[in-house]
């Protein structure tokens, strides 16, 4: 029953949005065979995800998975509902971008419908498929998270947990990478980091703890024995590592991005989101570090447009029921600035978004348009390469809201007012809030930054 649904959501949602460019080319395979056409776009599309703790609910690892599958993945694939990849690939372009054409989708429907033949050698590619380990090569360090345990049963679970750990002495880090246990489950992990002064806390205990939350407070550090010994919870450095579903950590060239860890230091996870959980599970959450001897030469910067931002909503976020309403707002920049990501952010009312920057001679200069909000893929688009924005230039956000019964995803029947409430940071998930928040990361610009890549794969 679930699945059904789930199909006719999708086809609500996606029905009818192909790009009509592609499709009067038709040049897609006939008579397709697995191992010469089908393979390689599943090894490249599907995998990542549909592999042992990829966080995909089934494995797409050999040629019987897939034609075990073949019907719904033909559904999936024409529909565009897979590879997830929210963002529109005709308005800009993204480090890990994951996009079907017309020809490859058409393939796979030739394939199915002609019953998936194997072809001679399948499973050549296919059979290289490790489980995750990591999008960056070896990690230096690997920190385990205390074991959860989540036991069957329909409700959402929120935790803080803490690891720490001792090193011979201060070191760089170029980037966290977060591995979930229980990919399908964690919704959400932000981690801080919390550097100790040598000494200052006499009991320093590398064992990680976890405490459940369940009053909804989520920043309440009881329990997790974070101060140091005269009583004063050091500074916290935020979201040094961060995860979605369906988000790769991020690294960005060396320099960039790049932060100390102290001898002695914890990783905090705030507020660690687990969905229901459909059978008995224990999630060992991971954290990849990674070591540099490069010094940051460069600070990045984060800003927030929207809910708990710098710039306002117009008009404010009070989305009434039986309505579609478009909400805007817009930052001037007062620098020229590098843009290294954004993170565009809506909860289940969102029905469209798109962001743009004006600049002082009229141009736009494109920066993402999300056409079908899904708020089940909440990624973080890092650019191909660096975006600079002129100073002077108004970077705008449109978000469309749909509050109408059409929505399949409103979480009231009739539709009732939804807005956003702002206390835990507005962060909260509660189905009566909507969130509209626009996050950017970048540099102050220098000379050269547009020729800079930020697609890194390997330290
Ligand atoms: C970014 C990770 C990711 C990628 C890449 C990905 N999937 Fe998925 N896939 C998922 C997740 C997670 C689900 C479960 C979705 C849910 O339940 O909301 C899923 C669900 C599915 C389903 C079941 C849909 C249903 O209605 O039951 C199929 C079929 C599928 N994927 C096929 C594919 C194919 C084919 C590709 C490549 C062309 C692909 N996926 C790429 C993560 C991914």
């Amino acid at each position: 029953m679930k699945k059904l649904l789930y199909i006719s959501f999708a086809i609500f949602l996606f029905g009818g949005c192909n790009n009509q460019t592609e499709s009067n080319v038709v040049n897609e395979i006939i008579n397709p065979v697995f191992d010469k056409h089908i393979e390689p776009i599943i090894f490249e599309n599907c995998t990542p995800c549909h592999r042992e703790n990829g966080g995909a609910p089934f494995v797409l690892t050999s040629y019987n998975d897939v034609k075990k599958k073949a019907k719904t993945i033909a559904k999936v694939t024409q529909l565009r509902f897979m590879p997830p990849w929210p963002a529109d690939v005709e308005y800009s372009h993204f480090v890990g971008e994951r996009h079907l054409t017309n020809t490859q989708i058409n393939t796979i429907q030739n394939w199915v419908k002609n019953g998936a033949p194997s072809g001679e050698n399948p499973n050549l590619i296919l059979n290289q498929v490790k489980p995750f380990v990591s999008n960056f090569g070896k990690p230096d360090l690997v920190l385990n998270m205390d074991s959860i345990e989540l036991s069957a049963g329909d409700i959402d679970r929120f935790f803080l947990t803490k690891v720490s750990a001792e090193l011979p002495n201060n070191k760089w880090v170029r980037a966290i990478e977060i591995v979930p246990g229980q990919r399908q489950l964690m919704h959400h992990f932000n981690g801080h980091l919390i550097n100790y002064d040598y000494g200052s806390k006499t009991n320093f205990n590398t064992s990680p703890i976890s405490v459940e939350i369940t009053n909804g407070v989520m920043d309440n550090s009881d329990g997790l024995d974070l101060m140091s010994d005269n009583g004063i919870l050091p500074q916290r450095v935020h979201s040094v590592v961060n995860y979605l579903p369906g988000v790769q950590g991020t690294m960005y060239p060396t320099g960039i991005g790049t932060f100390q860890v102290n001898k002695q230091f914890s990783i905090v996870g705030n507020d660690v989101h687990y969905g229901p959980s459909p059978k008995d599970a224990v999630d060992v959450t991971k954290l990849n570090i990674f070591f540099t001897e490069i010094p940051p030469n460069r600070g990045i910067g984060e800003l927030m447009l929207g809910t708990n931002g710098v710039s306002e909503i117009i008009p404010p976020l009070q989305i009434q029921p039986n309505t579609i309403s478009m909400h805007r707002t817009e930052f001037k920049v007062p620098e020229d600035i590098s843009i290294l990501t954004v993170n565009p952010h809506m909860h289940l009312l969102g029905k469209s978004l798109k962001a743009y920057a004006l600049k002082p001679n009229g141009d736009t200069i494109k920066i993402i348009s999300i056409p079908k909000w899904d708020f089940r893929w909440q990624f973080f688009y890092t650019f191909k390469k660096m975006l600079k924005i002129p100073k002077g230039s108004i970077i705008r956000v449109e978000a469309v809201f749909d509050n109408t019964s059409n929505n399949p995803f409103n979480p009231f029947d009739p539709p009732q007012l939804v807005g956003q409430r702002m206390e835990y940071g507005g962060s909260s998930m509660r189905a009566t809030d909507e969130m509209f928040q626009f996050i950017i990361t970048y540099l102050g610009y220098q000379n050269g930054d547009e020729n800079v890549s930020l697609e890194i794969t390997e330290k």
